[in-house]
């Protein structure tokens, strides 16, 4: 297992040396490693057994240094860096070639973005190059918001991971490729679309994702792979299709508890969508580690984060 800390200095000493390390971000933990480094990035590719055509995040520390990266920055991508970074933001533009093609699986474009978490900021800022970063599990899998569900997943193959405690955000980082032409959402995340929309002054395009649909490499259908059978739909009526299974209910506000229920976890008791998204990822782990046969759930209502939040069951329901 990895060891847990708060040591900046020891954290900045293992990634001088080439190693990888867990880091905290206020969306989801990443496996960190330097970007700049072909030996770095090949190795976070193998440990998270991720495929080669899926690019890396490349985090740096402050906006000042965006233009050591990208280039041909638009206006607009400036506003948004302005008014979003640090934040859950990633942007998609056009790479400087410092920026090695592994982290960006040979595309033109480099995923940039500025982490909102003290700690991580404050590593940044000691090093001298900028931290690859994908969310730290194993491909497909549930995204960890601790540093316990780092170890429980990558720990035998890390020697370190920082400890911020638990992820403000919950959800991974909204991509927007800004890159040319008409900005496009290639993910939705912890930055809710219609505060985007607000400073650009007009609608964003969703891109369609499929498993090969290139502008959004990563967007496969089936992610977020718990373990176990999910459904998503009305849950009363769930429960009396699936009768005599052990079922776990993954519910929004509401209490549930019948004979068949073994396990109920509400994500936002006063039906808040972004303490829900807080705590989406260890609930779904928590199902994962329990006895359940199955899990049932509902789509939260569509408002602020719901949309990203529904976005990760439906994905997690195709497995
Ligand atoms: O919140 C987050 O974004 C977290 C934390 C650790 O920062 N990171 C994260 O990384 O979610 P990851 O690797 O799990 O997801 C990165 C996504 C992938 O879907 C990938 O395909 C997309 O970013 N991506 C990276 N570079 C890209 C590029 N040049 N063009 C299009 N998509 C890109
Ligand atoms: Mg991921």
């Amino acid at each position: 297992m990895a060891e847990l800390g708060k040591n900046i200095a020891y954290a900045q000493a293992l990634l001088d040396k080439d190693e990888l390390l867990g880091v905290p971000t206020e969306t989801v933990y990443g496996l960190a490693g330097n970007a700049l480094k072909t030996n770095v990035l090949a190795k976070i590719f193998e440990v998270k057994q991720r495929p080669a055509f899926d690019p890396l995040i490349v985090h740096i520390s402050s906006f000042s240094e965006v233009e050591k990266y990208a280039q041909n920055i638009s206006n607009e991508a400036y506003r948004l860096m302005q008014a979003f970074w640090p934040g859950p933001l990633t942007l998609v533009l056009e790479k400087k070639e410092i920026i090695p093609d592994l982290a960006t699986s040979g595309h033109p474009t480099v995923a940039l973005r500025v982490p909102q978490h003290p700690m991580l900021l404050a590593l940044l800022q000691t090093l001298n190059y900028p931290l690859a970063a994908p969310s730290a599990n194993p491909f497909g899998f549930t995204s960890p918001t601790s540093a316990a569900h780092v170890n429980a997943q990558l720990g035998n193959k890390i020697q370190y991971i920082l400890d911020g405690g638990a992820c403000k955000v919950g959800l991974e980082s909204t991509i927007i490729s800004i890159a040319s032409g008409e900005p496009e959402v290639l993910r939705l995340g912890g930055l809710v679309l219609e505060e985007i929309e607000a400073v650009l002054g007009y609608k964003l395009e969703r891109i369609k994702t499929s498993s090969s649909n290139p502008s959004a490499p990563g967007m496969l259908l089936s992610h977020y792979n718990p373990g176990k059978n999910i459904v998503v739909g009305d849950i009363a009526a769930l429960v009396n299709q699936h009768k005599n299974k052990r079922l776990g209910v993954l519910s929004f506000s509401e209490v549930y508890s019948g004979e068949d229920i073994e396990l109920n976890i509400v994500l936002s008791p006063k039906g808040d969508v972004s303490e829900a998204a807080q705590h989406l990822f260890s609930a779904l782990r928590q199902f994962s580690d329990s006895n359940v046969d199955l899990i049932l759930t509902e789509f939260v209502p569509p408002k602020g984060l719901g949309k990203a939040i529904n976005d990760r069951l439906t994905r997690a329901a195709r497995y």
